[in-house]
């Protein structure tokens, strides 16, 4: 028998985490309802981050719990691979509904980070099968986050989480973020310049070839690095060097979709269609994991074609693909969204939201609000090493009864579409009575 650990905490390694720093003081919830999470210790927490951008629809929403037990007590699971059951096809086709364009078929997976790598892999098949099967290389942006697969390490932009790791996936090259530090700080909503930074892939076109580029990956708002907001034309700019070159165009909307922005997704807000699009997250409201790729029919038009009569048309897939319990979460979770009309409350809320992040902007520690729909996120200026403040911030937030997601000095913040305005009120108050401390 090995000797028991001196910690109970120590066994459980957890992800994104100062283990050690954690096992010290603990924070654990142990229940979670509407807008509301407990601690172990009976605090409340008001979640101003949808869990990890996951509960749009507020917590323990009995729907879900029901549908999941429902589907579990009759099918609890069936294999994915050449077999299938009945409400896989009809998340698909609810989730195509609600989705823009002609993207027409949803390929089911279990996080954002595999939905991009399975993104990654349509997109070569695609134009393999295409006879241009010389087209390997993706383009991506600094300051992206696309989850922690090799894939979407490899696209992602952010140091911290490629530095550990080497080079992983070769031919990946980044254009320059949208952030600009002379015009960009306090913009409300799009920054009106920057549209021209698209522009860096079609200096990648001239630089590799066209004839070199599978894909060009991005998020429309840039959301784990801290909300950047796409400038006027951004994306449309990118949309259109993308057709001129016969470069698949991905939004990762992972954060930024189910009505995070006001409309279904960013692209609609941007009114940008993409050729494929990931999900993850809010597509179960965070109750089961589950993620998709999203794919227009002209993608999926020539794998289809391109495979033989009676054959296996992508060799790919996971054992929990389609999983029955997170279809069903995922059923329950588009009808509460239709039933309850979220979106257009996210709309609604959307600039009284705005308005109470951007007030915050007299207090001298902060040095950048920057926003859209119900995200929202601000940047404290550093004390001592990067991220140190942001960790004294986040550990007070939480004695003071609020979770906001982190990364380094940037706090996020991104409250679940039911937020009431006395929520999103408690939500700034103690921003302000906290982040006064620091
Ligand atoms: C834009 C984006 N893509 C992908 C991912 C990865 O998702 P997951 O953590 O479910 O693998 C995230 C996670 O935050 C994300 O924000």
């Amino acid at each position: 028998m090995p000797a028991a650990s001196a910690n109970a905490l120590d066994h459980h390694w957890m992800p994104f985490t100062a283990n050690r720093d954690f096992q010290s003081h603990p924070r654990l919830f142990v229940r979670a309802e509407g807008m509301w999470y407990w601690t172990a210790a009976g605090a409340r927490v008001l979640d101003g981050a949808s869990g990890l951008f996951c509960c749009a629809a507020g917590h323990g929403r009995r729907e879900i719990t029901e549908a999941v037990a429902a589907q579990l007590a009759t099918l609890d699971y069936a294999p994915s691979f050449q077999f299938g059951h009945p409400i896989a096809f009809d998340l698909a086709a609810k989730l195509v509904r609600l989705a823009p364009g002609n993207l027409e078929h949803a390929f089911f997976v279990n996080s954002g980070s595999e939905a991009i790598d399975t993104a990654m892999k349509i997109a070569l098949a695609y134009h393999r099968a295409r006879g241009e099967g010389q087209r390997q290389r993706f383009v991506s942006r600094e300051r992206a986050y696309h989850g922690v697969n090799l894939g979407g390490t490899s696209l992602s932009g952010i140091l911290r989480n490629r530095e550990a790791f080497g080079a992983m996936v070769p031919n990946i090259v980044h254009m320059r973020h949208t952030w600009q530090p002379d015009t960009g700080r306090f913009v409300r909503g799009q920054p009106a310049d920057g549209a021209e930074l698209a522009d860096d892939l079609a200096r990648f076109v001239a630089l590799y070839g066209a004839e070199t580029i599978a894909a060009c990956f991005v998020e429309p708002i840039a959301g784990s690095t801290g909300v950047l907001v796409p400038p006027v034309g951004y994306l449309d700019r990118l949309r259109r060097i993308c057709d001129a070159h016969g470069i698949l165009l991905v939004f990762d909307e992972v954060i930024s979709g189910f009505g995070r922005t006001g409309q279904a997704f960013a692209g609609d807000s941007f009114g940008v269609v993409p050729d494929l699009m990931t999900l993850a997250k809010a597509i179960t409201n965070g109750a089961q994991p589950m993620g998709a790729v999203v794919v227009s029919d002209a993608v999926h038009e020539v794998l289809m074609a391109g495979a033989p009569e009676g054959g296996i048309e992508l060799f790919h897939g996971y054992t929990f693909s389609a999983h029955p319990a997170a279809c069903a979460a995922g059923l329950a979770t588009l009808d509460i969204f239709e039933r309850e009309g979220l979106i257009a409350r996210a709309a609604e809320r959307a600039p009284g939201f705005q308005a109470r992040m951007f007030d915050l902007k007299d207090l001298p520690v902060i040095t950048d609000i920057r926003g859209y729909g119900m995200l929202a996120a601000f940047d404290l200026a550093p004390a001592g090493q990067p991220g140190a403040r942001g960790m004294v911030a986040l550990k007070r937030l939480f004695e003071a009864g609020l979770l906001i997601k982190w990364t380094g000095d940037t706090g996020i913040v991104s409250p679940p579409l039911i937020a009431t305005e006395e929520h999103l009120d408690r939500i700034a108050g103690v921003l302000r009575q906290v982040l006064a401390t620091l």
